[in-house]
């Protein structure tokens, strides 16, 4: 499973790049906000940090508005993906883009039908928000069965994105699932690192190496 890292965090991005980790990354308004850096500049750095699709949003309501941003965003780098949302408008500009070669992420997917919906539209990736689904009482994780079984039943190219991420557990039914990419916001991919016992097998084979060292030094 493809890892993407759900920031716009230069330093977190490079962290994670670094370790072979980080397949792309995935941005929206609000991320963008978060970081309060001009949008172009970041996105231009990301993507000059990452070989893997960069999904970049606009907030365009017609199909016109969103193939404008789309055309605009794919100036900035090789990688770029452009964010549509899951609305009829959205899907038009998906078939516009695709025609043109841009490729699309459809987003705030929260239906197997509306991801049915785009991936016939051309849609190059998909993303099901599981965490917000979670927060409605809703099951994230079998929109997730759902979409990886009818994208292979008929061989859709589009990939999913694992999105709206909110915990390890996400993470690993995911990969359990067979998607395609989990996208995770920063807190999450350092969570899949630690285990206690991984820490307390560290600590107790220092401490037994001291020792040994101090027993050869007094023979
Ligand atoms: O990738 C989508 C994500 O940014 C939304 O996450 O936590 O705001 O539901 P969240």
């Amino acid at each position: 499973m493809k890892i993407f890292l759900d920031t716009a965090n230069v330093e977190k991005i490079r962290k994670a790049a670094s370790m072979g980790l980080c397949d792309g990354v995935t941005t929206n308004p609000s991320i963008i906000m978060k970081e309060g850096r001009d949008h172009k500049a970041v996105i231009k750095e990301i993507s000059s940090i990452i070989d893997g699709p960069v999904s970049v949003e606009g907030v365009g309501t017609t199909a016109e508005e969103m193939v404008k941003d789309a055309r605009e965003f794919a100036k900035w780098g090789k990688n770029i993906v452009a964010k549509v949302p899951m609305t009829p408008e959205g899907l038009r500009a998906v078939k516009i883009l695709s025609k043109e070669g841009i490729r699309t992420n459809v987003t705030l997917v929260f239906s197997a039908n509306q991801g049915l919906l785009a991936a016939k539209a051309g849609a190059s990736y998909i993303s099901p928000f599981v965490g917000r689904l979670d927060d409605i009482s809703q099951d994230g994780m079998e929109l997730i069965a759902d979409l990886t079984q009818i994208l292979d039943n008929y061989g859709y190219e589009a990939e999913i994105i694992v999105a709206s991420v909110r915990h390890p557990v996400h993470v690993m039914l995911s990969a359990k699932l067979g998607a395609h990419i989990a996208t995770l916001p920063p807190d999450v991919f350092e969570k899949l690192f630690s285990h206690p016992l991984t820490d307390k097998g560290i600590k107790q084979f220092e401490e037994d190496y001291k020792k040994a060292q101090q027993s050869q030094a007094k023979k």
